[in-house]
């Protein structure tokens, strides 16, 4: 397996608040369970605490979560790490996003056709800029979603030329 991130933003790079995300779109979860499920997953502090107790730690899959802290019940079901792993999904958040987008080989994501930046003012929480040793891969159509329209991007790592 590869190192990949996987994020939703909004066309201004918007991914949260610095609690939760502010869209509702159940087809983006899905997409998400159907990228990530059996592989690990690897998160911020942060973005554990933004999951709701009842979802986290989020099954079928091994939950790491970065922090400096000690494990304790605020991190159980979870395996709390210190440094990255190599491989598995990084899932959030801002943080680890801008500390690992160039050593993924993967970036999977959701574009959501609004912006954020201007409402949400300090609260907003940025996606990196996509560095540009990446590639656009794939892409869908604009689809109807829940709460806003959203296309699925997908991009991978140019490889070198020998
Ligand atoms: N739209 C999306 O796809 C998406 C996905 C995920 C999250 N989000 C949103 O992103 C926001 C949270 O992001 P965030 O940037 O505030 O926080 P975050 O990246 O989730 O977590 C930051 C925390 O990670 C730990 N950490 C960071 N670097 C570390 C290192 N090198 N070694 C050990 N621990 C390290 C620290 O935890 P300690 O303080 O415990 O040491 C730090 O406070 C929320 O609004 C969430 O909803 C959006």
């Amino acid at each position: 397996m590869t190192l990949g991130a996987i994020w939703a933003q909004s066309l201004d790079r918007v991914i949260g608040d610095g609690q939760g995300m502010p869209w509702h779109i159940p087809e983006d979860l899905k997409h998400f369970k159907d990228i990530t499920m059996g592989e690990p997953v690897i998160m911020g502090r942060k973005t554990w605490e933004s999951l709701p107790e009842r979802f986290r730690p989020l099954p079928g899959r091994e939950n790491f979560v970065l922090s400096r802290q000690a494990a304790g019940a605020w991190s159980a079901g979870a395996t709390i790490i210190r440094e990255l792993p190599i491989d598995g999904w990084i899932m959030g958040g801002g943080e680890i996003y801008a500390a690992t987008v160039a050593d993924a080989d993967v970036l999977e994501i959701t574009i959501v056709d609004a912006t954020f930046a201007e409402e949400l003012g300090d609260r907003a929480v940025y996606a990196p800029e996509i560095p540009a040793t990446f590639t656009l891969d794939e892409e869908t159509d604009w689809q109807q979603g829940e709460t806003h329209r959203f296309k699925f991007q997908r991009w991978v790592k140019i490889q070198p030329t020998a």
